[in-house]
């Protein structure tokens, strides 16, 4: 399908909520997503194809934190005729890492683990640079290995994970982001991003780059590696481009799955942001910061206790039921359970807070020991020129 009839353009986006790569803003309607941006639900039937061979279902998976996907019924074909996908995700280092970031890197060890399946992971420290968020190229790519301690801490397999830094790896990107360059044109990367005539011109090259690692393995392989790309919904942009220019180059399409973005610490409109530090738990916090914006986070709870044990709480707008529902609370039962007992009044905002920061603490411990650890482990995982 020629590239006019298949995107969205950005003037048709709605008013109330924005996603692109770089912004989301307002409350995103995540069934909208998928009909705007041209991707397919996972269906039952793909989650169970997955459960077949997984032994199990991730939480995320069941509970549609992954919701959406692009060609990702090929990819469990190909895996059934034994022919075994590469992962590929990434990380723009504009700052420090909270949990909202990991979403995707929790699933991907999950399925490395399930699938035996190799991870190519992107440093972007050019992208982060070039879209402002720095005046020093150098900063960008300090914050990259300081990112990079959490993706090792993360416990992915040293044997099947590769990191690269753009800027540290760019002989292996450039061939391939050229030959994906030359066919996009400016008019798509407006169309797409919302580029306009004072964007710099690293900022229109920039999805060449982000494309590259998705050709990269079959390039290097010399015959077709599916990929599969777990990402927050917002990327998707960047790759219906690479799927567009794809089979012009004689790759295979790379297929997706989509995470939507774990709502903020501060309430449910804008997804958890670096630059409002109390919207989100960062890895390097302290356990008493982490308590102190657990212990503020905005609830769905009632003015007072009186009302809430008569009418009950609403956990569906509830950051801190989020945070259960999306990585804290493995168990289906006891999800179920505190989604009741909220409804009804029986637990109060307090209760939870308490609850979770319990689970919250012991997991940020273990990944602050894991991030010390990662310092020795760098040069197993590094990718370089
Ligand atoms: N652009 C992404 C960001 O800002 C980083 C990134 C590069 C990425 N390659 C990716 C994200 C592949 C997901 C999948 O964070």
């Amino acid at each position: 399908m020629p590239l006019s009839r298949r995107l969205l353009f950005r003037w048709e986006l709605p008013e109330d909520f924005v996603v692109t790569p770089w912004d989301v803003k307002g409350q995103v309607d995540y069934d909208r997503l998928v009909t705007q941006f041209g991707t397919q639900r996972l269906t039952p039937d793909l989650l169970e194809q997955i459960r077949k061979i997984a032994g199990e279902l991730h939480p995320m998976l069941r509970r549609g934190v992954f919701y959406s996907h692009r060609d990702l019924d090929w990819i469990l074909r190909e895996y059934g005729k034994g022919n075994r996908f590469a992962l590929y995700t990434g990380r723009g280092p504009s700052s420090g890492i909270h949990i909202g970031h990991m979403l995707p890197w929790f699933f991907a060890k999950w399925l490395q683990e399930k699938f035996r399946a190799a991870l190519y992971f992107q440093i972007t420290d050019d992208e982060k640079f070039l879209f402002k968020d720095f005046d020093k190229l150098e900063e960008a790519t300090k914050v990259g290995y300081d990112n990079i301690l959490d993706i090792i801490a993360m416990g992915f397999d040293p044997k099947l994970t590769r990191i690269f830094l753009d800027t540290e790896y760019i002989r292996h990107l450039y061939p391939i982001a050229v030959e994906v360059a030359k066919r996009i044109t400016f008019s798509t990367t407006q169309a797409v991003f919302g580029f306009e005539n004072s964007n710099n011109i690293g900022e229109i090259f920039y999805t060449s780059i982000q494309a590259a690692p998705a050709f990269l393995p079959t390039a290097e392989a010399g015959h077709e590696v599916p990929i599969l790309i777990p990402c927050g919904i917002d990327q998707d942009p960047h790759f219906r481009i690479a799927r567009d220019v794809a089979p012009k180059l004689g790759y295979p399409k790379p297929a997706l799955i989509h995470n939507k973005l774990l709502p903020s610490l501060l309430g449910p409109t804008g997804k958890m942001s670096a630059s409002i530090p109390e919207s989100s738990i960062f890895t390097t916090d302290t356990e008493a910061q982490a308590q102190k914006k657990i212990m503020n986070a905005f609830t769905g709870g009632r003015a007072t206790v009186e009302e809430q044990r008569r009418l009950g709480a609403n956990p569906y707008i509830c950051s801190i039921f989020a945070q259960y529902n999306y990585i804290f609370e493995p168990d289906d039962r006891h999800l179920a359970e505190v989604e009741r007992t909220c409804k009804n009044g029986e637990r109060l905002c307090g209760d939870c807070k308490t609850e979770l920061w319990g689970k919250v603490r012991t997991w940020l411990k273990a990944h602050h020991a894991a991030r010390e650890k990662a310092k020795d482990r760098i040069d197993q995982f590094m990718l370089h020129d």
